[in-house]
C-alpha cells in the first residue's frame, strides 16, 4: 500500500516540550554516565566486532557533515546514499532514508512487520525504543497509515539532524527526546507493538544499554497490550533477549537477516508460528520483499 505520510509531529521532551538546544540534563538520566557504565560492562564480557544494517561497514561517502552530541559523544554523521541519506551514529549505520519511496533495508521492514499482525479492532498505537530518523516508523507508517506511533530519542543531536535532513517532522510521530528507560517508567498507556531498536557504542562494541534487561523488558511487558507484540533488534545479545522475553508468555521467532548478524527478535501471544508468519509478511509488496533475506526460526 502507498504511504501517505500525516504531517505534523507531536514534540514531547522527557514527556513534555521539546527544546533541543537546552536539553535539561535530568530528562537523559545522565546519558553521559549511562555510556560510561554501559562501556564498563561490554569490556567485561569483551565486545565482538558487528555487521549489519544497524552496526555496519564503515563507507566513506560523499557530503558527509558530521556534529558531536553535546555531553555524550555520539558522533552523528549524514552520508549520501544511493537514492537519499544514511545517518551513522558512531560509524554504525542507524537509519536511512530515501525521500518518496519508503524502501530503506530488511532490518527496519523486518522491525515494523509485526505492525501486519495485531488484531484491526482499532488504530495501532506502536512505541519506537530508539528513534533515531525513524527509518523503521517510517516503515509502520508505510504499512499501517493510521497507526499512532510515539518514538523516544536520547539524542538531541540525532533528533536535530533527523528533523533537518530526513523529513522527521513529516512523519506524525509523538516524539520523546529523553531517555527510554525513563520514559518507560513513567508511561501509562499500552501498545500494540512496542520496537526495541536501542543501541550505543560503536561498531566495535555495539551493544544495547545495560539496564534494558533487567528493568527495560519488564516494563515493556507492562506497556503492551495483551494481544501486543514486541520486537527487538538484536545482535549478539539475542540470547539474552529471547531469555527476556520468555517471561511475556507466547510464542518467539526471530528473522535472521541473510549476510548481517541481526536477528530480528519478535514476541508475542498470538505470534504465528514461522511458516504462517512467513505467509503473513507474504501477503504485503514491502515485507514480501524481505522475504529472500530473512530465515525465520523459531526460539
Ligand atoms: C540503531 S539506532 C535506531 C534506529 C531507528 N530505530 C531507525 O529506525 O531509524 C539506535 C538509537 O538508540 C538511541 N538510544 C540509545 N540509548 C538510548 C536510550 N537509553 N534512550 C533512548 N534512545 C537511546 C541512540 O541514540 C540511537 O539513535
Amino acid at each position: 500500500m502507498p504511504t501517505a505520510p500525516r504531517p505534523g509531529l507531536t514534540l514531547r521532551q522527557g514527556a513534555e516540550v521539546y527544546a533541543p538546544e537546552r536539553l535539561a540534563p535530568s530528562v537523559t538520566s545522565n546519558p553521559a554516565r549511562l555510556l560510561r557504565l554501559a562501556r564498563k560492562g561490554l569490556a567485561r564480557r569483551g565486545g565482538r566486532r558487528a555487521a549489519g544494517e544497524h552496526a555496519g561497514v564503515h563507507r566513506r561517502g560523499a557530503g558527509a557533515g558530521a556534529v558531536r552530541a553535546p555531553g555524550r559523544q555520539q558522533k552523528v554523521e549524514v552520508r549520501r546514499v544511493r537514492g537519499g541519506l544514511e545517518l551513522r551514529i558512531d560509524g554504525t549505520q542507524a537509519s536511512v532514508h530515501r525521500p518518496g519511496r519508503s524502501l530503506t533495508g530488511v532490518v527496519w521492514w523486518a522491525l515494523a512487520s509485526p505492525i501486519l499482525l495485531g488484531p484491526r479492532r482499532r488504530r495501532p498505537r506502536v512505541l519506537v525504543l530508539g528513534l533515531a530518523a525513524g527509518s523503521v516508523a517510517r516503515a509502520v507508517r508505510a504499512l499501517e497509515p493510521e497507526a499512532e506511533i510515539v518514538g523516544v530519542e536520547l539524542d538531541p543531536a540525532v533528533i536535530r539532524v533527523a528533523r533537518r535532513r530526513f523529513d522527521l517532522d513529516h512523519l506524525g510521530v509523538e516524539l520523546v527526546l529523553g531517555d527510554a528507560l525513563d520514559h518507560l517508567r513513567r508511561e501509562r498507556r499500552l501498545f500494540d507493538l512496542v520496537v526495541e531498536d536501542l543501541f550505543i557504542g560503536t561498531s566495535r562494541s555495539v551493544r544495547k544499554p545495560e539496564w534494558l534487561l533487567d528493568e527495560g523488558y519488564p516494563l515493556i511487558r507492562r506497556r503492551l497490550r495483551r494481544e501486543g507484540y514486541v520486537v527487538s533488534n538484536t545482535i549478539h545479545e539475542m540470547p539474552a533477549i529471547v531469555r527476556a522475553m520468555r517471561s511475556f508468555g507466547g510464542r518467539i521467532v526471530s528473522l535472521d537477516v541473510r549476510g548481517h548478524w541481526n536477528r530480528i527478535t519478535v514476541c508475542g501471544r498470538d505470534l504465528p508460528p514461522p511458516r504462517a508468519l512467513r505467509r503473513v509478511l507474504g501477503s504485503r509488496a514491502e515485507t514480501a520483499r524481505i522475504l529472500p533475506r530473512v530465515s525465520l526460526r523459531s526460539r
